[in-house]
Parts: C-alpha cells; sequence; structure tokens
C-alpha cells in the first residue's frame, strides 16, 4: 500500500498537459482490434484500465505495439479474434468489462471474463439482460449477476432496447454486439450518455445513426457490419482527468493554470457547465475537432464558488466529476444539492458513501442521500486521512481537497491513481514548483 501526504502548498501555475481520454482510448483498442488493417493511436492513456483492454485482445491474438502514449493496434477484421487460453483479466476496468461482452457475445469461441474485487461486485445485469436478449449466452458464474462471466457461442439477433440507465457502457456493449447481429439494433436510454462510441464508429466505417427525441431520451442504431476498417486516432486529454487541475485552479489562491487539449465533447463536459454555474470564470482557447470529438485549451484562475444544483440530464455528462465537485462544494458559499445520481453506489465504491465518509473526516457539512448528496460549504476543510478505498477518483479528489485545506492529508493506497492517471502526484508537485 502506497500513501501520499499533501498539504497547501501555495499557487499553482504554468501548464498542465492531461493525459489521454480514458473513454477514447479503450474504444480505440476495441474497434482497432476487430477492424481490417492498423490502427494508430496516438496521446492513448497508459492507464491499468486501458492496458487491460490491450492485454484481453492480445490473449485473443491481436499484435498490438506500444511505445510510450503511441499505440498501434493490428487489426485482424470483425471475425479474426481468437479463442483466449485461460481467463480474460479486466482488473478494476467496468469499461473493459462491459464493452468487450458486447463483442465477445458476437464470436464463434467461449470465453471467460473477471477482474479484481470491486470489478467483481459490480453489476453486469445492465449489460447481460440485453445482449442474451439478442442471443447472447453469458452466465454469471456465481450466479449473481456480476463477474466472472462465461460467455459461450450464440447467434444474435437485432433488437430495439430502452435501457432503464443511461449508461455508454450498457449502450455501448448492445452495439458492438449489435455489429454482429443478423438485422439493426437500436438503444434508447433516458438521457444521452457520453456517445464516443457512435463517433468512432462512424469513423470506423459501421452504419451508425443517433437520435435525440423531443423528450431528453437519445437513440443510437447500428446495422450490422461486413467489416470495419483501421483509423488514425489522436485521443483527447480526459476531462475527467482535467476536473482536478481546474477544481485545484480554482481553489488554490493565486493560482492560474492552463490544462491543455482537453476533450470538452458535450456529453463530456457537464463539469465545466457545473464549474460556470457555480461562478468559475474558465477561458477556452485553441478550439478544435478531431474525429467528431472537440478540444480546447482551458485558462483556469481562482474565483470565490457558491453553491448550486446538480440534477436531471446533466448526471451522466458529470458522473466521474462528482468526487472532486463534492469537494468544491465543500468550499463553496451555500448549499449544493447533487441527485438524480445514484449510479454513484455502482462505481468502484460506492460513491455517495466514500465522499461521505471522506468530507465527513475533513471537517464537512455532507449529507448522503438515497442518489446523491447535501453539501453545506464552509469554505474551509482540515487535513486528515482519506481512505481511498482504492478508488481512483476517490484519492485524486481528496489530493485537490489536500491542496486547498489547513493542515496535511494522507491518502491511504494512493497508487490506486495509477486506474486513469499515472503520474498525477508528481503533476501536482511540478506546477507547484515544490
Ligand atoms: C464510461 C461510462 C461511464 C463512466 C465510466 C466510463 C465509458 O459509466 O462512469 O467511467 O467509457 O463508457 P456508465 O456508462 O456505466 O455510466
Amino acid at each position: 500500500m502506497s500513501v501520499k501526504e499533501i498539504k497547501a502548498m501555495g499557487a499553482l501555475k504554468g501548464e498542465v498537459q492531461i493525459p489521454g481520454d480514458k473513454s477514447i482510448s479503450h474504444r480505440a483498442v476495441m474497434l482497432g482490434s476487430i477492424a481490417r488493417g492498423t490502427t494508430e493511436i496516438s496521446h492513448f492513456l497508459n492507464g491499468a484500465d486501458c492496458l487491460s483492454t490491450i492485454h484481453c485482445f492480445q490473449k485473443m491474438g491481436i499484435e498490438i505495439e506500444q511505445s510510450k502514449d503511441l499505440v498501434l493496434v493490428h487489426g485482424r477484421g470483425l471475425r479474426g479474434l481468437k479463442a483466449p487460453r485461460g481467463i480474460l483479466d479486466t482488473g478494476n476496468s467496468g469499461t473493459t468489462t462491459r464493452l468487450i461482452c458486447g463483442i465477445l457475445s458476437g464470436q464463434n469461441f467461449s470465453s471467460v471474463l473477471s477482474g479484481d474485487d470491486s470489478l467483481n461486485s459490480r453489476p453486469m445485469k445492465r449489460i447481460m439482460d440485453p445482449l442474451n436478449q439478442m442471443g447472447a449466452r453469458i452466465t454469471s458464474i456465481q450466479d449473481n449477476n456480476c463477474a466472472p462471466l462465461r460467455i459461450e457461442p450464440g447467434t444474435l439477433h437485432g433488437i430495439r432496447y430502452v435501457s432503464p440507465v443511461a449508461s455508454a457502457q450498457v449502450k455501448s456493449s448492445v452495439l458492438l454486439a449489435g455489429l454482429y447481429a443478423d438485422s439493426p439494433v437500436s438503444v434508447t436510454e433516458p438521457v444521452l450518455s457520453r456517445n464516443h462510441t457512435e463517433l468512432m464508429l462512424g469513423s470506423f466505417g459501421a452504419d451508425i445513426s443517433s437520435e435525440l427525441h423531443a423528450d431528453g431520451s437519445a437513440t443510437a442504431s447500428v446495422s450490422p457490419c461486413a467489416e470495419l476498417y483501421g483509423q488514425k486516432i489522436q485521443v483527447p486529454g480526459d476531462i475527467s482527468s482535467a476536473a482536478y487541475f481546474i477544481a485545484a485552479g480554482l481553489l488554490v489562491p493565486g493560482s492560474r493554470l492552463l490544462v491543455k487539449n482537453v476533450g470538452i465533447n458535450p456529453t463530456r463536459a457537464g463539469f465545466l457547465e457545473v464549474c460556470r454555474k457555480m461562478g468559475a470564470d474558465i477561458g477556452y482557447l485553441n478550439r478544435q475537432s478531431q474525429g467528431g470529438e472537440e478540444t480546447a485549451d482551458l485558462l483556469v484562475t481562482p474565483k470565490p464558488l457558491t453553491g448550486t444544483v446538480i440534477e436531471g440530464a446533466v448526471i451522466p455528462s458529470l458522473i466521474d466529476e462528482i468526487p472532486i465537485l463534492a469537494v468544491m462544494a465543500a468550499f463553496a458559499e451555500g448549499t449544493t444539492v447533487i441527485r438524480d445520481a445514484a449510479e454513484l453506489k455502482v462505481k468502484e465504491t460506492n460513491r455517495i458513501q466514500t465522499v461521505t465518509e471522506n468530507l465527513l473526516a475533513m471537517g464537512a457539512e455532507i449529507i448522503p442521500t438515497e442518489d446523491g448528496m447535501i453539501i453545506h460549504g464552509t469554505g474551509a476543510l482540515k487535513g486528515t486521512q482519506i481512505q481511498s478505498h482504492l478508488d481512483h477518483r476517490i484519492a485524486m479528489a481528496f489530493s485537490v481537497a489536500a491542496l486547498a485545506a489547513e493542515g496535511t492529508t494522507t491518502i491511504l493506497d494512493s497508487q490506486c491513481v495509477d486506474v486513469s492517471y499515472p503520474g498525477f502526484f508528481a503533476q501536482l508537485m511540478d506546477l507547484s514548483g515544490k
């Protein structure tokens, strides 16, 4: 177990290069593996989660070369995967597990997927239900609707699936299975979740369409596919990782940060919208677009923040940023209410619980609710011992809290940041010049 000790270290100044987007890195390896030809991925996220995806496809016969953040995936076509020898280890990664199940459902071999304790306690019924409705044969080996999962060959048929949750993982899993089905597949979700799969499938040559409905729900449809074709992908900086530096730049007096090349796809950028509602003034520079994914450099200077309400359609676009938003709310003036976010309970940890426990330990006023939390901003936190519970986002959110708190904070199991942000602590230290 590693422990990080963090205390206020003064203004943070300079440029921050954010590692590649986790969601996009996963998808680039997956689609590259089942496409014909080579997919070249630049600015790939070398976090443990995305490495789990690489290892799974290597185990299925895909040659993948990696040099720093450049990855070459030598795809073998839609039907070119080979039966893996042994279990596919998906580590801590919900995205690897759920998306790969869509692909594995369409293969003519059996496979078994399993991850770490956290992963193996996360709900998989949400993908087993639609995939099995399509004709997949996925079973939970311990009969608890969790991994380990066994996937046996099945014949896939098109469905129109209405998902009870706005989940990009569920949507993507079904769309990927749809590539192997005998007729089109559509997924309707109550609110549009991140649309990286739709954008990337389109650029790899799939016949895919998306529709936003008047009531806010959204449908993505894909037709069965003969072949996908390898692409060049430039992965934007991950807004979920950028959020920690943006929050630090807003909270630590005297800071001035230019957070470079951040993906600002509207289905991911709810964090920036809420920052604005809380009174932050973030400058957007150098806007660009690659493969349908927009990016910008974000200029951040501190501002007094005010409490706000975070609810409804914005939730899926900032679900991973709620721990850091809760920290910001504790420093803000007034009350912040977060609701419609019951999904927090089924992330790497139950984040309603882990955020509440740690904010309380730092002296915040926070009340957990069934689908979120209520935080009465007190403008200050005090250093203490933080239990990350091996959840990368909890470790990073509370590292930022520590920078703006009185005294010293220790983050337990701090190595878990490697899941999505190897080098996080070194970059934080660099910015303070210490
Ligand atoms: C992800 C989707 C989100 C998010 C996760 C990554 C993805 O999960 O929390 O970190 O890459 O599709 P859900 O789709 O389950 O909400």
